[in-house]
């Protein structure tokens, strides 16, 4: 080899070694998020949104290696346009993550892409039981329905309820609490006395609230989606419930940390149960909502929010797992059996459903330091969907 040869051989490596390296210091992967930022649901967007960049916040952008890009997308809570949305994201962006979804209707919608895309999809938000069996991609990182709906049957059964009138907004997570309070209040010698399913949209529910009344129950069960809780308690006291003597118990979602503190006395001493409140005693949590704060000095965060939060959290976890790759097929096994320590408290990825496995907590609206939370005072370990377990 001559001088000639050898000096065109060093450069043309060293100029290779230069490509290779800014090729690898470039390469991004994107989560594209599509979340109802607009419309009557646009709360859990705003939530679950400023839940995913507090993480990145804290964490920073890199994993693995890769530089992470967040790619938000409003859907305004219309499934067609969640649909077309993630297309583009897959087809035109290359996301290696489908995320976030505010609704069941959002998330069903997109589940075949999910699985044509063999894209691992974070159901963050939307809670309905059969949407991780949808596609072997979806992981969901919230809760189900009739996970936290079953804890307050067993309460009211314990605490001297026996007759009850559900009350559910007519969509699937709704038609799931509703079935699951039956089933297992039912077991447990309640009576189910009456269901009423009152329409998602523009809800009114004057005439609703007064069938229950007249049923004369002991207590009435509710599940209202995250953000119409207010709604749903001002008509409450308009119609006289709250002092009728016919309790208020529900799932979580009814009494929204988001919103709790708008509802004013008539959430004084509703009891839920639910995966998440703002005021969970421990120090992650204490930590989270304090940072939560600083970044977002005018909200509190909600269960909707905790779930973009750990579902950010998963999707780091995951990359740092497969060490960056972005296989889909890896990145879902990598996430299978994953378990952290929540704001929420202890979870783990079911490797058989890819649902949360979590506490569930029984808890009672209390007002502390001037301000209404929901206070948790007994805990249900390690929480499945019982309409998973048995299969
Ligand atoms: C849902 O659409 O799955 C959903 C929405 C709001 C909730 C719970 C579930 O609070």
């Amino acid at each position: 080899m001559n001088y000639r040869t050898l000096f065109r051989t060093l450069v043309a490596g060293t100029l290779a070694f230069a490509l290779c390296g800014a090729a690898l210091a470039q390469e991004t992967v994107k989560i594209g998020m599509i979340l109802p930022l607009t419309g009557p649901f646009a709360s859990t967007g705003r939530q679950v949104e400023a839940n995913a960049k507090l993480y990145m916040a804290q964490h920073g952008a890199t994993v693995a290696g890769k530089k992470i890009e967040l790619i938000v997308k409003d859907d305004a809570g219309v499934p067609d346009n969640t649909k077309r949305i993630a297309q583009e994201l897959l087809v035109n962006d290359k996301v290696a993550f489908l995320a976030g979804f505010g609704l069941t209707p959002l998330a069903l919608a997109t589940a075949p892409l999910a699985t044509e895309a063999k894209v691992p999809m974070v159901v963050m938000a939307a809670a309905t039981s059969v949407i991780t069996e949808r596609s072997p991609y979806i992981v969901r990182t919230g809760f189900t329905l009739p996970q936290v709906t079953v804890g307050i049957a067993d309460w009211a059964a314990k605490n001297g309820i026996k007759k009850v009138v559900t009350l559910v907004s007519d969509f699937g997570p709704g038609i799931d609490a509703e079935a699951a309070f039956k089933v297992r209040f039912t077991a447990a010698g309640g009576q189910v006395v009456e269901e009423v399913r009152v329409p998602l949209r523009n809800p009114d529910f004057a005439p609703f609230l007064q069938r229950v009344r007249d049923a004369k129950p002991d207590a009435v069960f509710v599940f209202v989606p995250s953000g119409v809780g207010a709604i749903f308690m001002k008509q409450f006291t308009e119609r006289g419930l709250d002092k009728s003597g016919i309790r208020l118990i529900g799932t979580g979602d009814v009494t929204d940390d988001d919103i709790l503190n708008d509802m004013g006395d008539v959430a004084l001493g509703v009891v839920t149960s639910f995966h998440y409140s703002a005021a969970h005693n421990s120090a992650v949590n204490k930590a989270y909502v304090s940072d939560y704060k600083k970044a977002n000095p005018t909200m509190r965060p909600n269960f909707m929010g905790v779930g973009g939060y750990d579902g950010m959290q998963l999707i780091y976890k995951a990359l740092e797992a497969t060490k960056g790759s972005t296989n889909g097929d890896a990145l879902i096994a990598a996430m299978k059996g994953m378990a952290w320590e929540s704001p929420r408290g202890p979870v783990t990825i079911d490797p058989q459903t890819r649902e949360t496995i979590q506490n569930v907590y029984i808890r009672k609206v209390e007002r502390t330091g001037g301000e209404l939370y929901n206070v948790e005072f007994e805990t249900i370990p390690a929480v499945k969907d019982p309409t998973k377990v048995a299969k």
